[in-house]
This record gives structure tokens, C-alpha cells and sequence, in this order.
């Protein structure tokens, strides 16, 4: 799938960009199929909301248990002071996670497609497994920031060896909040880890490096169009602001992780339930 020179990119820099991966009658599907999914799920119940503004502090069962579910987390400036919806569900919603790859047909389909794993086995993965899911919605006007981090720091493997594929459901610009990389960023060393002590059921961002996060001149804004899959390192520095603008930057993104490597049981997603859905 990759030339050489595409490999090397990705060995250098950290990442790849390759436009016009996926037709556009498929990300149509997609969406729809989100967009199902927020209109069939119970938010007078599951009132949760993702943020990273806490270095999240906030996770709790409902996060933890979505590892192996399909489950939706609001946007924080979704709710009014008294935790009630100010906009409809279709735009109040942050993301859906984290296993829409083994319980929703559309994104099952999606990453049986042949193209994710031979792109992994091309950038040298020997036998990828996925491991999570997520459909982020990046909301027009208040799509909130996801702030600097390396995708390393959440899902932990010895040796690490987690890579992740992000595939642009909308055009992402820099006025709705499109990735931010740091080019040949996946170089520096790990600056979190977030583990989770089961027996307390809480978890806990640690500061392992005080590496800064890189500064604006350091950082490439990713602006692509639908359809576009990004692939990244599991250490490349990466970054999304709100969302200023009034579309919305809805995208699909994936990781996996060697089906050799040792799983950290300090990870918040643990998939005992679940098959291992090799790529
Ligand atoms: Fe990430």
C-alpha cells in the first residue's frame, strides 16, 4: 500500500497524511450510523461528559466500562448549571467509545476493510490487534479542546506499540478544530502515563517527563479533507482546539496494538469480554 518513501515519512516525522482512503458513500454511512446510535441512547441516564481540562481526574465506572461497550460522553459546555442538555443530543455529544469496531456493523465493516492492517503491516506492525474505537463529533462552537498528548501515555504496552489510525469523516480546517502534530515529535520521550489502581477504581495521570509540550511554531496543523486517513505514532505530541466555527469536524479514530506486546493492567481499557480483533 506504501512506497518507500511513505514509510520513511512516517519513520521520520511520525505520521502520514493519505488523502481520498475511504469513498465518500461510506463516510455518508458513518455518520449516519452515529448519528443513530446518539438518537437511540439514553442520556435522562448516562449524563457523562468528557473533557481533558481536569487531566482527567473525571473517569470513573462509566468511562472504564466503555472499553468494552458502546457508550456516549457529552461536551462539557452541553450542560446548563443544573447538568441539563442546553442543545439536542445530535449536538451536544463529545464522542462515542470505545468498542464501536466489535458491537456497530458500519464500523466493524469499516475496519475489516484489507487497507488498515496491510497500512500497519507496510509501517512494520508484525500482528496488529485493534484495540479501541472512538467517533468524535468536535462540535460547531463548543467542540472543546483536546489538549497536547502522546496517544502512549493512555494505552500502555511493553514494549510500546500502539499506533493509531484517524480517518476524517468532514473536512478538518483550522477554524474547526483539525489535528495539530508535532512533526518528528514521536522522538521525545513519554511525558504521562495515566494508570488506574483497580482496587480503588480511580485513575491517575503521572508526570513521568518534563519534556514541554511543543510550542505553536513547532506545531503542523493537519487541515484535510474527508475521506483522509492519518496515521500516527503512539509518542507524536498531538493536539485539536475547540471548535470556533459553526461545522461541525466529525472523525473516526482507531488504535491498535501488537497482539505480542504485554498489556499493561494499569490500562483503563481492558477488553476481557470482548474476542481480540486481529487487523
Ligand atoms: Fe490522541
Amino acid at each position: 500500500m506504501l512506497d518507500a518513501a511513505q514509510r520513511r515519512r512516517f519513520h521520520d516525522q511520525g505520521f502520514l497524511v493519505l488523502p481520498s482512503q475511504i469513498d465518500p458513500a461510506r463516510l455518508a454511512a458513518l455518520r449516519a450510523a452515529a448519528v443513530a446510535i446518539v438518537d437511540r441512547f439514553d442520556f435522562a441516564t448516562h449524563r457523562a461528559v468528557f473533557s481533558t481540562r481536569d487531566r482527567d481526574a473525571g473517569r470513573d465506572d462509566y468511562f472504564f466500562d466503555s472499553a468494552q461497550q458502546v457508550r456516549c460522553f457529552l461536551e462539557e459546555d452541553a450542560l446548563d448549571e443544573r447538568g441539563a442538555l442546553r442543545k439536542p443530543p445530535r449536538l451536544a455529544i463529545n464522542k462515542i467509545g470505545h468498542a464501536l469496531h466489535d458491537l456497530e456493523p458500519a464500523f466493524t465493516e469499516l475496519c475489516r476493510l484489507p487497507l488498515l492492517g496491510a497500512l500497519l503491516r507496510d509501517l512494520g506492525a508484525r500482528a496488529p490487534r485493534l484495540v479501541q474505537s472512538m467517533y468524535i463529533f468536535k462540535q460547531p462552537g463548543i467542540g472543546g479542546e483536546v489538549r497536547w498528548h502522546q496517544d502512549a501515555a493512555y494505552l500502555i504496552t511493553a514494549p510500546a506499540s500502539v499506533t493509531g489510525l484517524w480517518l476524517a469523516l468532514e473536512d478538518a480546517r483550522r477554524d474547526n478544530g483539525c489535528l495539530w502534530v508535532q512533526p518528528g515529535g514521536h522522538r521525545s520521550p513519554l511525558r504521562e502515563r495515566y494508570e488506574v489502581d483497580w482496587s480503588a477504581r480511580r485513575g491517575a495521570l503521572h508526570q513521568l517527563d518534563d519534556t514541554p509540550w511543543p510550542t505553536p511554531d513547532e506545531a503542523l496543523p493537519l487541515e484535510v479533507p474527508a475521506g483522509t486517513l492519518v496515521i500516527f505514532h503512539d509518542h507524536l505530541p498531538h493536539y485539536s482546539a475547540r471548535n470556533e466555527s459553526t461545522r461541525s469536524r466529525h472523525a473516526f479514530t482507531i488504535h491498535a496494538a501488537e497482539a505480542d506486546a504485554a498489556w499493561s493492567p494499569k490500562n483503563w481499557l481492558q477488553r476481557d469480554r470482548l474476542e481480540p480483533f486481529a487487523l
